[in-house]
């Protein structure tokens, strides 16, 4: 039996397809409000004719990552666990919960797979856990993460997320890591990289230079699961398809969505005073800024990521992020209800 937490999520939601629609067995996490809708229609887009049957298989359990007990419950049986419930957030009011979730949750998810002998692993990371490189160099697995004020919330607290992985590697537990770049794939429009096609399909006016990798959800899914097959362990991959613009990505989505893509450049200056505005006016609003100080820097960044190392070990072939865009835009367009 494979366990994945964060089944409702942009990259559970692809894992349980991956798995269930090759035959395996599947139970996922849920929590009392989770919402099922999307993972149901996303099984749907991969498969019209058996969707529905498929996701009838899933065994879904109620289980929050910082609930030990509800943890073990849901691990009883089960030889394989991917490990892809996180908090993905940017704005401030989620640090802590963010730590709690991420750092936390992951420890006690370890703890559990330790106390109950779990045969295999697989942590779905973030390249955001891994060092930066030396100037114009890509990102590679061996670069040590480093503490500077630059890092953003959500960076350590996937790098703690990622230390308590390796804890559990020393103890005994057989672990395999994922590091994605940006996710590109169906998923829910209010968080987590869904959000961004639906800021594009929404107007989006502003683009930046900043590069970074991306890499499609279906790619995350097949590559986690030929890693948890596989006799590799102790070990992390970088999963990234692309270096690009965001502004090209945008304009892939904009293209795919049928909307007019970005046209004005938001160079660092614009950047730090929109995101100063966007922190006011959500405090006057009480609403959520639609940009924070740590997006605006990202959005600026240029970061390169190789994926040579898993294209090495397992001969892992990536997507590429056009057609990632499109199968984005082409589920929104048959589901527009979910954007
Ligand atoms: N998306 C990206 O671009 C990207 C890139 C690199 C790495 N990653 C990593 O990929 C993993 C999955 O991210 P995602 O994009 O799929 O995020 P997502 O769409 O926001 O999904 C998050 C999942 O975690 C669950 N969850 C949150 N808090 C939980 C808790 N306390 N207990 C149990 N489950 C909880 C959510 O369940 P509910 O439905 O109940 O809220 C949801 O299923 C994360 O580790 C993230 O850091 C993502």
């Amino acid at each position: 039996m494979n366990l994945v937490t964060g089944g409702t999520g942009l990259v559970g939601s692809h894992l349980l397809y991956e798995l269930v629609a090759s035959g395996q067995d599947v139970r996922a996490t849920m929590r009392q409000n989770s919402q099922l809708e999307m993972v149901m229609k996303l099984f749907l887009w991969y498969d019209a004719e058996r969707g529905q049957e498929l996701f009838s298989q899933i065994e879904w359990i109620e289980a929050d990552v910082n609930d030990v007990f509800s943890l073990r419950e849901a691990l009883q049986g089960v030889s394989t666990v991917y490990h892809c419930a996180a908090m993905v957030s940017f704005l401030p009011a989620d640090r802590q919960q963010m730590m709690k979730v991420n750092v936390n949750g992951t420890a006690n998810l370890v703890n559990a797979c330790l106390e109950l002998g779990i045969e295999k692993f697989c942590h779905c990371s973030s390249v955001a856990a891994i060092g930066q490189p030396d100037e114009g160099k890509p990102t590679v697995e061996s670069l040590v993460w480093k503490t500077s004020s630059t890092n953003s919330w959500y960076s350590i607290s996937k790098y703690g997320a990622e230390r308590e992985v390796w804890r559990g590697s020393e103890e005994g537990l057989p672990v395999v890591i994922v590091n994605p770049t940006i996710v590109i794939g169906p998923g829910d429009t209010t968080r987590s990289s869904a959000q961004l096609y639906q800021s594009v399909k929404n107007g989006l006016k502003f683009y930046t230079k900043g590069v970074t990798g991306f890499v499609d959800a279906r790619d995350v899914a097949s590559a986690m699961v030929q890693l948890a097959q596989s006799p590799v362990v102790n070990e992390r991959f970088i999963l990234s398809s692309e270096n690009h613009q965001y502004r090209k990505v945008f304009d892939f989505f904009a293209a795919s969505a049928g909307v007019q893509p970005p046209k004005y450049f938001a160079g660092p200056v614009l950047s730090a005073i929109a995101w100063r505005m966007e922190k006011l006016r959500s405090l006057i609003t009480g609403s959520k800024p639609l940009i924070t100080r740590e997006t605006a820097r990202n959005a600026n960044h240029v970061r390169l990521f190789s994926s040579e190392k898993i294209q090495k070990a397992i001969g892992f072939k990536f997507r590429p992020v056009e057609e990632a865009a499109r199968n984005t835009a082409g589920f929104y367009k048959k589901f527009p209800e979910l954007v």
